[in-house]
């Protein structure tokens, strides 16, 4: 089944708690935090205590996407916050077989996450440990950028290899994800499928998770 990890990047801060029963009330199953450190990438978002405040008002899996330099040293904070899954940007990572690693040891299911131009074949050794590969669908630091169409060949190729050595990671993808692009990325592999601005927007918000979760799922 394909879920919808609604990415609070896009939704009213001030109303947090709100943004995400409404999103939930739409369809929506995975938290998706966009963590940003002002140097991986060229934006500043939120930290562990904004990870522990959403923990505090929601059930739902909360899926923490690290964009940040040296993950390793804040992994422990981010689970003690309340992660349920964190990923991390393989280019930020010398040793990613011991970040990943990390990550498990913390009690969090693991991720691993490719910029556009970074090769698939780059994960070829982590593969069998992890519990999701993020595809980007854009270059990562902002919400209601454009989808990147080789993103869909780049899903396809992972759901290959995926099939080809009998492994099970879950396939998601984050960037320009909307009514217009979620069926392509579905029919690749995809499934679980990161969405912001198609889906936070004031008074229209469950209406909006439900009409992508019915164009993603038909
Ligand atoms: C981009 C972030 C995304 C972003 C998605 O750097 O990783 O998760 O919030 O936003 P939309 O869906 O608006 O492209
Ligand atoms: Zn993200």
């Amino acid at each position: 089944m394909v879920e919808l990890a609604f990415s609070i990047l896009a939704a009213d801060f001030a109303h947090l708690a709100d943004e995400i029963k409404l999103a939930e009330e739409g369809g929506g199953t995975i938290v998706h935090v966009d963590v940003m450190d002002g140097h991986f990438v060229p934006n500043i978002t939120f930290g562990p205590p904004v990870v522990k405040a959403v923990r505090a008002v929601t059930k739902l899996p909360l899926d923490c996407h690290l964009m940040i330099e040296n993950p390793d040293a804040f992994i422990p904070e981010f689970a003690k916050a309340g992660a349920d899954m964190i990923s991390v940007q393989v280019e930020a990572c010398p040793h990613l077989n011991r970040t990943l690693q990390h990550i498990i040891d913390h009690g969090c299911q693991a991720g691993v996450v490719l910029n556009p131009a970074t090769p698939i074949g780059m994960l070829a050794e982590v593969l069998p440990m992890v519990h999701h590969v993020l595809v980007m669908s854009v270059n990562p630091g902002f919400g209601g950028q454009k989808f990147l169409p080789r993103a869909v060949d780049r899903i396809r190729l992972l759901a290959h290899i995926r099939e080809e050595q009998g492994l099970n990671f879950r396939i998601e993808v984050d960037g320009g994800v909307a009514n217009d692009t979620v069926a392509s990325v579905v029919d690749a592999g995809a499934d679980m499928l990161v969405a912001g601005s198609a889906i936070f927007q004031p008074g229209k918000t469950v209406e909006n998770a439900r009409e992508f979760l019915k164009i993603a799922r038909a």
